[in-house]
């Protein structure tokens, strides 16, 4: 029996997730739109206008979405949460996989819909999608007014203005030339901008822009750039004022957020650092590459009580030599022994990852020894994928994707059945333990009820009692499913 199409796409086996890791299962991730900002400091622009801001696929976009929103609010201008009141209207999109753009085409011509009624509307796409399509994307969407890649953001106040500047000399907005940001600027890290987040308990911190791992399959360093970090100093302060504006969590990010590195300092002693910081509850980060799992990363994991003992470890192939085609740079025996040493370690460590089935020239047999891998090591959790052929990476160019897609299609049910089968006897084993939990919010299902999430980040549902949101209580585990641990405070 197959899945729905649907299902066969990108399928997250943590259900509940809609904050984790890199990249979002629906693309369409739960938009953490900034609150309304009263105009504050900075030039007040002529015309100041109301920016509606939707954001698509990883964290890293919910993180830049949030940099926008502090760098259009700076110059001037005022984000807002209905895109009713908004005379400007950015998607922030992904070109991980091919059906990541789809998505947004389709939305942009809901968009011109909109367009229509309210001809002044400026639709803007940002992100890595714009930066994967560049002007091409005016073929498929000519109503588009701006488009924007990742590092040219501090541009949308210019852009803004140029596209709106001259509306008392009666020129209309589809009169004028679109507005196209699409340098990459290797020194462009944002220090100096201060984002606008959604309040709540976990802050999303991007530690480091870009990458330099060149897997062959991967669209990211032709889209994001060469790798950067930020200054490890001003870091520390960020997180000091995160905790100072109430969150309790702070998840670090980057491409390849363990490849960090400034002057002497590695992401070890960053992980230290930052997890000193008083009053701060709980330190993750995504995604680690597990060729930079170094031994001072895992030191930290170990030995820091801030730091969550949860890796969300990508393998992406069980097979060396698919590995190789896809220079991920580690053997498959490599990564078995990095995840003996990590459990040996780190013996309650929690594991996630991410899979590719169908990459070019995958055999049954080297797909079965990906399933042979998740089946051996268990993870927790995984985010499981179809390859999806990207133009302009190095696959693309070179290797054929040869796998047929029922093919991939079949492929993909079989580690999801798998996965499903492993996370759902893995959260039963959790059954009468007592379990330190982060509460987050109020469950969407029942309002009697709290959600947060355990150290090792699976959701776990409980009566409030008399809980209170960012507390960390301790909920005995009754109940569980593969997705969600049920159980209440003692
Ligand atoms: N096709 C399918 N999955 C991909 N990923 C990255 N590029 C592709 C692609 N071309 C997956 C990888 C990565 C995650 C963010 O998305 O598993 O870890």
């Amino acid at each position: 029996m197959g899945l729905p199409p649907s299902l066969h796409e990108h399928v997250n086996t943590m259900k509940n997730e809609t904050l984790f890791p890199l990249y979002n299962k629906g693309e369409q991730i739960d938009t953490p739109h900034p609150p309304p900002q009263k105009p504050q400091g900075g030039p007040q622009q002529a015309h100041a206008r109301r920016v509606y801001i939707e954001t698509y696929g990883c964290q890293m976009n919910v993180s830049d979405s949030e940099l926008m929103a502090g760098i259009l609010t700076q110059s001037g201008h005022q984000t807002v949460t209905h895109i009713d009141d908004a005379d400007v209207v950015l998607v922030n999109t992904c070109a991980i996989r091919e059906n990541a753009e789809t998505k947004v085409i389709n939305r942009l011509k809901h968009l011109n819909h909109r367009k229509r009624r309210q001809p002044e509307l400026i639709i803007g796409v940002c992100g890595c999608m714009a930066q994967h399509l560049r002007d091409r994307l005016l073929d498929a969407a000519p109503y588009v007014d701006l488009v924007m890649g990742p590092d040219a953001y501090r541009n949308l106040p210019v852009a803004l203005d140029s596209l709106t500047g001259g509306l008392e000399a009666h020129v209309s907005l589809k009169d004028r030339d679109p507005f196209l940001g699409l340098r990459l600027d290797k020194s462009e890290d944002y220090a100096d901008i201060a984002p606008i987040r959604k309040e709540g308990i976990r802050a999303w911190l991007t530690i480091q822009r870009g990458c330099d791992k060149m897997c062959t399959f991967c669209i990211v360093p032709f889209v994001r750039g060469r790798e950067r970090s930020l200054p490890l100093k001003l870091l520390v302060e960020d997180v000091e004022k995160l905790v100072d504006q109430g969150f309790k969590e702070v998840v670090l990010l980057g491409q390849t957020v363990n490849s960090y590195r400034d002057n002497g300092s590695n992401f070890g002693d960053l992980l230290y650092a930052v997890g000193e910081v008083n009053g701060l509850e709980r330190l993750r980060f995504t995604s680690p590459h597990p060729a930079d799992a170094t031994e001072s990363m895992i030191d930290a994991m170990a030995s820091s009580p801030t730091v969550c003992k949860h890796l969300h470890l990508p393998l992406q192939s069980g097979s060396t030599p698919v590995l190789e085609r896809m220079r991920r740079t580690y053997t498959a025996e490599e990564y078995r022994d990095l995840v003996m040493k990590l459990r040996e370690r780190i013996p309650d460590i929690a594991l996630s990852t991410d899979v590719i089935v169908g990459f070019c020239g995958e055999t049954e047999a080297e797909f079965m020894q990906t399933y042979q891998m998740m089946a051996d090591i268990r993870y927790d959790s995984a985010f499981m994928f179809k390859y999806s052929e990207r133009e302009g990476t190095l696959a693309h160019k070179a290797l054929p994707d040869d796998v047929p897609e029922a093919e991939k299609g079949e492929r993909l049910k079989q580690i999801i059945e798998l996965q499903e089968q492993i996370s759902a006897e893995i959260n039963t084993t959790a059954v009468g333990d007592t379990v330190a939990v982060l509460v987050e919010g109020e469950s969407r299902r029942e309002t009697d009820k709290y959600y947060g999430k355990t150290d090792g980040f699976k959701t776990a549902v409980f009566p409030k009692a008399d809980s209170q949101i960012g507390e960390v209580v301790n909920v005995r585990i009754h109940n569980t499913t593969a997705h969600t641990l049920i159980g209440q405070i003692v």
